[in-house]
This record gives structure tokens, sequence and C-alpha cells, in this order.
């Protein structure tokens, strides 16, 4: 349940990376023998470090989101989705920019990481191997300050959140790398920050994990009043669960809104989806209904090709799909017609004035 009160209010957000490139520079690196260790710790001192062009990551992004909200942060790898997480998550400060997180000036990122609970599925944020998934938990409560009894009773809740607790007793390095993501995600759970901020944590996990992970940013988050943030390069996943949304795409923000507004770009087109196979590409280029082409060579011998072809919605335009397709001498397996869903407006990218010009 939304509050309509800003819980955190960024604007004129901006991020470089200082470049810099390692030379090799006057060092010649022993690649085997005994002393290879010692060898090269020896030389990698005297790499030295070559300024290189600085990465702009972020770029002008203002956003406000409300207590309780559900949030997406959408766009394709590399389009500053992660760099902007954790400037919220008080872990990276803004290279220009003001803003708030639950209250806090993102001038005062030490405060900021007392409010927000921070999940990354890229590396495994500092789990210990040799202890059980309950002692994971239950020590980064403590590490927090949490007292001991607290820490024991909010870790067993958490494993439970997550589906672990019969498996709470196995050390981090019996389990799986999907259950490892959900201890991760279980530490999280924990703290019952006010702010809950999630990068891509469906990666990697079977179908029915993600629904239960979902279930979770949808249901128990926003049950207990904490507004989440949730990152993911592809929106189909997301697209039943989420409030609004943003689009970022080379660190700008290209659109905020609910996932119906979002869509609503995309309002007269359809979306065909294809498989087909043999056959070579068409020769020739895709008739003017056809909006958007995507082709998906699919991993295999049967030779099969997967097609997204965003057209115009008018009758004859599957059919002038099919006949351009079918040009490049392939057969048709299985075709579907459908409407537009969020993760085409992130695949095509397309604008309502273009794809109505
Ligand atoms: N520590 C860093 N140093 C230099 N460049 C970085 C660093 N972190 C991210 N970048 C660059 O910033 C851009 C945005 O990265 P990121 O926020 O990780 O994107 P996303 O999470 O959307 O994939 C990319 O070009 C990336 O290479
Ligand atoms: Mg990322």
């Amino acid at each position: 349940m939304t509050s309509q009160v800003p819980i955190i209010r960024l604007s004129g957000i901006g991020k470089t990376f200082p470049g810099a490139e390692l030379s090799l520079r006057g060092t010649k690196l022993v690649t085997q023998g005994p002393a290879l260790w010692m060898r090269n710790l020896a030389r990698a001192v005297r790499l030295t470090a070559a300024p290189g062009e600085p990465v702009r990551a972020l770029e002008g992004v203002s956003l406000s989101i409300d207590a309780g909200e559900v949030f997406g942060l959408l766009g394709p790898n590399g389009s500053g989705k992660t760099t902007l997480i954790k400037i919220v998550a008080g872990l990276l400060r803004p290279s220009e920019g003001t803003g708030e997180v639950a209250g806090v000036d993102l001038q005062s990122p030490q405060a900021i990481r007392r409010r927000v609970s921070y999940v990354s599925t890229t590396g495994w944020m500092g789990l210990e191997w040799a202890l059980t998934a309950e002692e994971n938990v239950r020590f980064f409560g403590l590490l927090c300050g949490m007292p001991t009894a607290l820490a024991r009773q909010r870790a067993e809740e958490a494993l439970r959140d997550v589906e672990l607790f019969e498996h709470r007793r196995k050390a981090v390095s019996e389990l799986s790398n999907g259950m490892r993501q959900r201890v991760i995600l279980a530490r999280a759970l924990l703290l019952r920050t006010p702010v809950v901020l999630l990068d891509e944590p469906t990666v990697g996990l079977d179908p029915e994990h993600r629904d239960q992970v979902l279930r979770l940013v949808r249901q128990t988050l926003p049950d207990r009043g904490q507004t989440v943030i949730v990152v993911d390069h592809q929106a189909d996943a997301l697209e039943g669960i989420l409030d609004r949304a943003a689009i970022l795409e080379g660190g700008h923000l290209l659109r905020v809104g609910t996932p119906m507004e979002l869509v609503a770009d995309l309002a007269g087109l359809r979306v065909v989806e294809l498989i087909t196979q043999g056959g070579q590409e068409p020769p020739k280029v895709p008739p003017s209904l056809v909006r958007r082409v995507e082709r998906t060579q699919r991993p295999g011998p049967l030779g099969l090709t997967q097609w997204r072809l965003t057209v115009v919605e008018r009758p004859d335009a599957l059919q002038a799909a099919l006949n351009w397709v079918l040009s490049g001498g392939s057969d048709v397996i299985q075709v579907a017609e459908r409407a537009p869903r969020l993760a085409d407006v992130l695949a095509g990218r397309i604008s309502g004035r273009e794809a109505s010009a």
C-alpha cells in the first residue's frame, strides 16, 4: 500500500567513475614455477595506473518513490541500474545532484546504510562458507547490533520466508547457488529496514523459487511497511508485481510510470512470436508494417530460430510479417500473437511517436 509520501527523493543525480587502466609496462609476469606467486606479487607493485577515459554512468536522474511502493528499475546491461541503487543504498556517492533516503540526506551515507537493506546477487556478499545458513543469517543480525534473542527469532522467520528453514543446518558450502542466493535474501529480510534494495534478485533461480521471491517482494515486504526497489534487466518476471517502474538507458532515465502506462506507449502495436526451422535470413528489409525484429538462433541440432516481431495492429500485418520471414526459405513451426508487455517496451524501446509515425 502506498502512502503518497516520498521516502526516496533524487534530484539531478549524476555519477562519473574515474577511468583507470592498469598498464603492464615494465613488468614481466612469471606464469610458471615455484616462484610464480612471490615474483608476480613483487612485479605487480610496479604496475602503473594510467588515467583512462572517465565513465559517465548516470546523468540527471530525478526520481521520487513513495513509502510502501514496489518500484522497478529496469534497463539493459550497463544502463546504470546498479550504480543508481548503490547510491540509494549509501554505498556510492553521487558525483552531482542531491537526494534523501528515508529522511537522510545522500551526503550522510553511513546513516543511510542503517535504514536500507541492500541485496546483490552478483558476488556472494560475504557469506561465511563454513557456517550454516542459519548461523550466517543470525550472525549478520548480531553484527548489525540486534539482541541475541531477536536475531535468533528473526533469522528463523527469514529462513522460513525464503523456504530454507529445513536446510538451515547445512553449511553454505553445501548449498546450491540458488540456495545461497536465498540465504543472502534472508539476511536482508532480517533487519526490517524502511527501504529494501534488491539488485537482480531472481537471476539464476528456478521458476518455483523465482515466484516465491516475487511473492516476498509483492506481499511480505509491503505488508511489513517496507518500500522496495527491485532491479532487473528484463521485465518478464516483474511486470505483475510492480507499482511503478523506471526505465534507464545509457545512464539516463527514459521513463517512469505504472507498467500499464509504460506499455501504453506501444498502443496500436502487436507482438508476433514465431519459431521457424531452417532457411536463411530474409533477403529484403521487413515491410513497413513490421516495426521491430528480434531474431534468436536456438541452440541445438534442429536449426530452430525464434522471432519476436513488433507489428502495427492491422488485419494484414500478421500475414505480411509471415510472408517476409518465409521469404528466407524457412518453415514456420509455431506462431503466436499477443498484446505488448513491459518486456517489449524494454526490448524495443520504441516510443509511441515512432510507433505511430
Ligand atoms: N566501479 C566502476 N568503475 C568504472 N566504471 C564503472 C564502475 N561501475 C560501473 N561502471 C560503468 O558504469 C556503467 C553502468 O554500470 P552499472 O550501473 O553496473 O549498470 P547495470 O547495473 O545497469 O548493468 C557501465 O558502463 C559500467 O561499466
Ligand atoms: Mg547491475
